[in-house]
């Protein structure tokens, strides 16, 4: 085992750092060969099948369920289609109206996922075309969808999922601009500006991999409290619910995430002094509104680590500790800002003490009901 860890100490960490790998090689493939524009021969879609698409119906559970939280932003955005997101075993007891107009997309690392599985089946019983996003090749979703885009993280032995999210979001996002690219919301300048800046991404992981070390001793401030809080606003949120659940999953801290707005409808009764808060700023167009619910947590004294792109000026003078991520698209930026969160919790577990990669009375897999 110690050698399929690679030198790491943990798979989980072995994992984290493959990311640059595991996004280039999610990316590559589906770029022409100029860089220019978005292709995915695995689809193969004309711009009729994505005009005759109502509605957008994104079904996962867990972290998928929190990639394809971001998913909706980027479909919406880039390509102007309507977008809904549910937990796999929400949807498939709810009577869902489901149509031939709508496109289910399934997000699944594993592809087994027994609600994600049922969940699918029931909107092709509802006439819905689907697609996949899955990292397993011949994987019981694989099988079932119309059609498949695959993650290419390759295995993930942890049960705290890293580069299965990162590449879901590469995915996604690469998706999002293919539709926009085919309905013509998209001008080709705006296609080529949002790979340019994906094509990054692999190199710009090390960037926040030479902070490790802030990162590492950031985690302290975790462990000596039994709650800590994630707030982000627009994409942000949905990247303070997936650094929320790694944080719950491995170190066992009670950790909630709330839209920023949210905080003073319940949340800001909990500020205590001292207690730790993540505020995610990385999303310009909303940074205003976030440095005001960022004033409202440190007015209670909370301990606030911000995470804001790097040329970012005024984060840093609100909050006690800011990290900084390499600049980049608003649509792209999550995919590294999620990275800090990985390695904050990683840590925390591993001062806590605890067994990271397997932790307890979870699965990587959930096969049963
Ligand atoms: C389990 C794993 C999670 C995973 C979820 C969905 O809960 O512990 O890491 O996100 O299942 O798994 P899937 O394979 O469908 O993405």
């Amino acid at each position: 085992e110690a050698a399929e860890k690679g030198g790491f100490e943990h798979f989980m960490l072995k994992e984290i750092y493959e990311q640059p790998k595991t996004i280039r090689d999610t990316l590559s493939c589906r770029m022409t060969a100029d860089g220019k524009q978005v292709r995915f021969d695995e689809l193969n879609w004309t711009p009729e099948d994505v005009r005759s698409i109502g509605k957008v119906l994104i079904i996962a559970c867990g972290t998928a369920y929190h990639a394809g939280l971001l998913a909706k932003y980027f479909i919406e955005k880039l390509a102007r289609i309507p977008v809904e997101v549910d937990i796999a075993s929400e949807y498939r007891y709810r009577d869902p109206l489901t149509d031939s107009k709508t496109l289910s997309i399934i997000i699944s690392q594993s592809g087994e996922t027994i609600d994600t599985l049922a969940a699918l089946k029931e909107a092709k019983r509802r006439g819905a075309r689907s697609l996949a996003v899955t990292n397993v090749v011949g994987s019981s979703v694989s099988r079932e969808a119309d059609q498949v885009v695959y993650t290419w993280a390759g295995p993930e032995i942890a049960v705290a999922s890293t580069k299965a999210y990162t590449t879901q979001l590469a995915a996604l996002l690469l998706l999002a601009i293919y539709m926009g690219q085919l309905n013509g919301v998209l001008t080709t300048t705006a296609v080529t500006k949002l790979l340019q800046d994906l094509k990054k991404v692999p190199d710009q992981c090390e960037d926040i991999f030479s902070q490790v070390n802030t990162v590492k001793a950031l985690a302290k401030a975790f462990t000596d409290h039994e709650d800590a809080f994630f707030i982000g606003r627009s994409m942000d949120y949905g990247l303070a619910m997936e650094g929320a659940l790694k944080l719950k999953e491995i170190s066992y801290i009670h950790a909630e995430a709330y839209a920023g707005g949210e905080l003073k409808h319940g949340t800001l009764a909990l500020i205590v002094p001292g207690i730790p808060v993540i505020a995610l700023a990385t999303q310009g167009d909303v940074e205003e509104k976030m440095i005001s619910n960022i004033k409202e947590v440190k007015a209670r004294d909370a301990y606030v680590i911000g995470i804001a792109k790097a040329s970012d000026r005024e984060v840093g003078k609100t909050v006690d500790v800011v990290l900084h991520v390499p600049d980049s698209d608003n649509f792209v930026v999550p995919i590294l800002a999620v990275i800090p969160l990985q390695l904050l919790a990683y840590y925390a577990a591993v001062l806590k003490g605890n067994d990271v990669d397997k932790p307890r009375n979870l699965a990587k897999s959930v096969t049963v009901e």
